[in-house]
């Protein structure tokens, strides 16, 4: 069948809704028809090279290019078909998108650590991770997907293990923004950093990913929440969402921490700018405490090799310095577990989305993204 999609053909052009063959489920293979999607700032990263790759591994994945590519890992939708074999849901079930993959098998599965899934290195670019061939076609050529994913179309065809069943009462709004941004942000202070109670955080970035740093550090129970952002309208609204302090850059909360911690400064420091680069690896150290954890969430380009750190201080200190994806957490757990918090009324998302948008319009998101006037925008397949 023919679905409309947003694709991205190449570094800096613009997102632009085609017309995208797709064809039939395979063997554990499902297709979903998409409600919403979220824009995380994760797929700006591919248009504008910030996510790129060497040729000798796009040759690995079989490709010579990331592009063309169909948008989007960010979203939720309903099952309306099945390949053979598929076990994990049943036409008719709601579920979110993940952007890690989770075979349930491999070694990172089977020890409880599904957002390491070994599937997940084929979510670059390239085919079908089911049997290696390709579904989507663009004027007879193979297609991408972001992530193996491409929210940003009416269908996508993916494997089952890119999907999470969720309550069929869930909000699949709600769905669509846990099921990346949320989920990240969230499990980066409370499954990757552990934030305890009484503990002083700073959330370095305030969109969608770092609301969800702020809140999972206030269920967790942080005494304190410094959120960093130099525009006003996002430290605005992490205060609504559980900030308690707010700073335009990390050299203001370096000069504001000693005063909030009685000189000790941050226990945790959370980086969730839109990109990541090695210079800002020692000013965020400098926010940590002696014992302090510095968790990196946001995304780099791939040539950011080199990073200041004083490997004297960084041992004297007793310091630790920790990647994340997705937030460390399996998304078929965390995923349910937001939305029952959601809920619960204990996590908000509803005023995270500050603009819907139409398909066509995915570019004028990310353009308004680029402006600094959304928190999170939503594709809604229905407008
Ligand atoms: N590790 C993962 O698994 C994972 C998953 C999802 C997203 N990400 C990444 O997380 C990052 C954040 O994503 P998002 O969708 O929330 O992006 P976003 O663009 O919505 O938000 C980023 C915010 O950071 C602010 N900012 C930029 N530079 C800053 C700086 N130096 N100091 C303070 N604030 C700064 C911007 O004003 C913006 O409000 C991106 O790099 C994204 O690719 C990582
Ligand atoms: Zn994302
Ligand atoms: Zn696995």
């Amino acid at each position: 069948m023919n679905v409309r999609a947003a694709v991205c053909t190449g570094l800096h052009e613009p997102w632009k809704v085609e017309d995208v063959e797709i064809g039939d489920p395979h063997a554990n293979e499902v297709k979903v028809q998409m409600v919403y999607a979220g824009m995380c700032h994760s797929d700006e990263h591919l248009r504008t090279g910030d996510i790129s790759a060497p040729t000798e591994v796009l040759e690995f994945f079989g490709v010579d290019s990331l592009f063309p590519c169909v948008g989007g890992h960010e979203g939720a939708g309903i099952v309306v078909e099945v390949g053979e074999g598929v076990k994990s849901v049943s036409v008719g079930d709601h579920v979110a998108a993940a952007f890690m993959p989770a075979c349930g098998i491999c070694f990172w599965c089977a020890s409880g650590r599904q957002h390491l899934c070994d599937l997940g290195m084929s979510t670059l670019a390239g085919p079908m991770m089911s049997d290696g061939t390709w579904r989507h076609h663009l004027n007879g050529k193979n297609v991408n997907r972001m992530t193996q994913l491409g929210t940003f179309a009416e269908y996508m065809v993916v494997n089952e293990a890119s999907v999470v069943k969720i309550d069929p009462n869930a909000s699949l709004k709600a769905a669509a923004l846990i099921s990346c941004g949320i989920s990240t942000g969230f499990g980066s202070a409370v499954d990757r950093a552990k934030v305890t109670p009484g503990e002083t955080v700073v959330v370095v970035g305030c969109g969608g990913v770092g609301a969800g740093a702020i809140q999972g550090a206030r269920l967790a129970g942080a005494r304190q929440i410094l959120a960093v952002d130099p525009l006003p309208f996002k430290t605005d609204k992490a205060k609504t969402i559980g900030a308690t302090h707010t700073a335009a850059s990390m050299l203001e909360a370096n000069l504001m921490l000693p005063d909030m911690t009685q000189g000790r400064m941050a226990d945790v420091v959370i980086l969730t700018p839109g990109v990541l680069t090695g210079d800002l690896i020692a000013p965020a150290m400098a926010l940590a405490s002696k014992d302090g954890r510095v968790v990196t969430t946001a995304i780099a380009p791939f040539n950011q090799d080199k990073v200041d750190l004083n490997l004297f201080n960084f041992a004297m200190f007793n310091q630790a310095l920790l990647g994340t994806v997705f937030g460390s957490c399996s998304p078929r757990v965390q995923i349910p577990n937001l939305l029952r918090l959601y809920e619960a009324g204990m996590l908000e998302i509803d005023d995270l989305i500050t603009q819907e948008y139409t398909l066509d319009q995915v570019q004028n998101g990310y353009d308004d993204l680029a402006s600094g006037l959304n928190i999170r925008g939503v594709v809604n397949f229905s407008a």
